[in-house]
């Protein structure tokens, strides 16, 4: 009769060594592997999100007073035209009042009626802008 062959390590704490798979083979120590690095990872993250969350909650949420921009634009006729351009090319479809034949806004038809009606603003007239 054959002896069975007994694993004596465990009372040495060593656990017994894992056969690693052939080649092809589904190999169950390297996916616990990679499944246990995955937890890890998951878990480093979530700690992070959660002291982050935190921090915001403990610090409250930065608040900052505006400066006040004093900008002062030099009216060119070139840097005119090229407002003209940039105007015609991004502004008008929205802008433009055909009635009018200037920017001052008009109703966009367009916008769905579940959205409400919409209307474009003046952007002829800036009154910071006139001030300079
Ligand atoms: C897709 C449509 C659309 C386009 C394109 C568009 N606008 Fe407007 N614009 C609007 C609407 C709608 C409002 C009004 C928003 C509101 O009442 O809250 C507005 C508001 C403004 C205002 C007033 C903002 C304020 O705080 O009172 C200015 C200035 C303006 N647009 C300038 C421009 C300029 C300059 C361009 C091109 C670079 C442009 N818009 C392109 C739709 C558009």
């Amino acid at each position: 009769m054959a002896r069975r062959r007994v694993y004596s390590g465990w009372s040495a704490g060593i656990a017994p060594a894992v056969p690693s798979a052939a080649p092809g083979e589904f190999d169950l120590v390297a996916q616990m592997k990679v499944l246990r690095f995955l937890g890890y990872f998951v878990l480093v993250v979530i700690v992070a999100a959660a002291s982050f969350a935190g921090y915001i909650a403990i610090s409250g949420i930065a608040t900052y007073t505006p400066e006040k921009v004093n900008l002062r634009v030099e009216v060119t006729p070139a840097k005119v035209e090229r407002g003209r351009k940039y105007a015609s090319m991004l502004c008008i479809s929205c802008h433009l009042d055909p009635s009018t034949g200037t920017l001052t806004g008009k109703r966009l038809a367009d916008v769905p009626a579940s959205f409400g009606v919409a209307y474009s603003k003046n952007a002829s007239a800036c009154n910071d802008l006139q001030s300079l």
